[in-house]
């Protein structure tokens, strides 16, 4: 049987509600004045074919969003299934880049060339999105690789068997 809220009254069942819906899991990065800085989300989607537009939503409280808020140039990652152990290095307090190979972009962003696809971005537009900012980026460049993605769930990860 459902179970009607008004989110205001029970983020939590907002919250749980929200993760039904199964999402890929996605690796935003951009060059930080002390190396390369990575921000783990789920709130990638595409926009526009022509011109070809993108967005993710960061959260204003993220003790990253001061990396990401004004960036001219970053790159969103599609990650594999493969990169399930991404998910500690990029939560709070985690490694972060520390000893994750990776390139840098004609534009000076790093780059990992093991995602599934990577989508390098132009800062296009961003407009507000209560306590995220919906940040769309204009694609200059895309690449992509054979395999599986990530899955996230219902706060769970995991793979995905199509019929
Ligand atoms: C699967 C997954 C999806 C996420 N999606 C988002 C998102 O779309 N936007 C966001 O602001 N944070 C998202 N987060 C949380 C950020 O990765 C967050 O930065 C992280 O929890 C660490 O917090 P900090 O940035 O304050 O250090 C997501 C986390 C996970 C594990």
């Amino acid at each position: 049987m459902s179970q009607t809220f008004v989110p205001d009254a029970d983020p939590r069942a907002f919250r749980n509600a929200l993760g039904r819906f199964a999402t890929g899991v996605a690796l935003v990065t951009v060059a930080g004045p002390q190396g390369p800085v990575g921000f783990l989300v789920n709130s990638f989607a595409s926009v526009s074919m022509d011109p070809p537009l993108v967005l993710w939503s960061p959260a204003r409280t993220s003790s990253r969003f001061g990396h990401f808020e004004n960036a001219q140039h970053y790159v969103i990652h599609i990650l594999a299934e493969s990169h399930d152990d991404w998910m500690p290095r990029f939560a709070r307090d985690g490694a972060g880049f520390e000893g994750l190979p990776h390139e840098v972009n004609p534009e000076g962003v790093p780059v990992i060339a093991s995602a599934l696809a990577r989508f390098d971005c132009e800062r296009h537009a961003a407009h507000d999105g209560g306590d995220h900012l919906i940040i769309v980026g204009r694609v200059l460049r895309a690449a992509m690789t054979e395999g599986a993605p990530l899955v996230f769930s219902q706060g769970r990860y995991g793979q995905f068997t199509g019929r």
